[in-house]
């Protein structure tokens, strides 16, 4: 039976992120190149998108290409940039059938014409879809949005539009790419790597970790209800005592 049936509905996180991790791995254990682990990682978060659709979660990020992943040999970034294209107009319908709006976080600009172009005709035509915000993190990481947090801060602040005593978190917040989505109630990373990478530093000071050894491309629905559930017998204590939360 499936693990869907032991989740409580009542407590399912409005917002899960990812750090898909293992495809390379995953495509060298069995004696192919990485891209092979690349496009089977796209099977992993169909599943992804389709659990957090039927359990109901809200917002679903997805860390796709970090900053420090142009750091890779050409052939693989080229890959995965047309894989990226490829994937977003073959599931644009499947967004769109599930109720799925997509948005971005990074530094789009920098991605290559083809897929911006991508994006922006995905967002435009699932912007009225209001089942889940599916979120991809693109050429992002947390110091590229922090750094540009602050320097727009400054500005402000140099332009006389904002006082430094008007400076507390709901402020940084709303400078950060994540303004308009709450924080992470469950992170989630696969492949047995237990770090950040340079994932939503700000909006993680509260997550839950869930670290498991699966790699991406074996990442199905059943993975991600067992982390539904392990996050669900979590007690979140925000600073406080367990009899405080009673
Ligand atoms: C995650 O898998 C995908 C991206 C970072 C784009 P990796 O490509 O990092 O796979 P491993 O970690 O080398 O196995
Ligand atoms: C993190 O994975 C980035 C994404 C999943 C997109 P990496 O595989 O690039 O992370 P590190 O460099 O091993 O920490
Ligand atoms: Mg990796």
């Amino acid at each position: 039976m499936s693990l869907k049936t032991q989740i409580i509905p009542n407590k399912v996180p409005q917002h899960v992120a990812i750090i898909m991790d293992g495809n390379g791995r995953w495509a060298q254990q069995q004696g192919e190149l990485r891209i092979f682990g690349h496009t089977n990682g796209v099977e992993s978060v169909r599943s992804a998108i389709t659990a957090s659709v039927e359990i109901g979660v809200e917002f679903l990020t997805l860390y796709a290409f970090s900053t420090e992943n142009w750091n890779r040999p050409k052939e693989e970034i080229d890959a995965l940039m047309n894989l990226l294209v490829q994937s977003i107009t073959q599931e644009l319908d499947s967004m769109n059938e599930q109720g799925v709006k997509l948005e971005t976080i990074g530094d789009i600009d920098n991605l290559p014409k083809s897929c911006q172009l991508a994006l922006k005709d995905a967002i435009d035509k699932t912007k009225k879809n209001d089942k889940l915000t599916l979120i991809l993190a693109l050429s992002y990481s947390s110091r590229w949005e922090i750094t540009n947090a602050i320097t727009k801060i400054a500005l402000q602040i140099e332009e006389n539009k904002l006082s430094s005593n008007e400076i507390n978190e709901d402020l940084i917040s709303s400078y950060l790419s994540t303004s308009s989505f709450p924080d992470p109630e469950l992170l989630i990373r696969t492949s047995g790597e237990n770090r950040i990478s340079n994932f939503l530093m700000w909006q993680l000071a509260y997550t839950e970790l869930f670290f498991t050894d699966i790699l991406w491309p074996d990442f199905d629905k059943e993975c991600f209800y067992k982390a539904i559930i392990d996050f669900q017998k979590r007690e979140r204590r925000f600073g406080k005592t367990t009899e405080q939360l009673k």
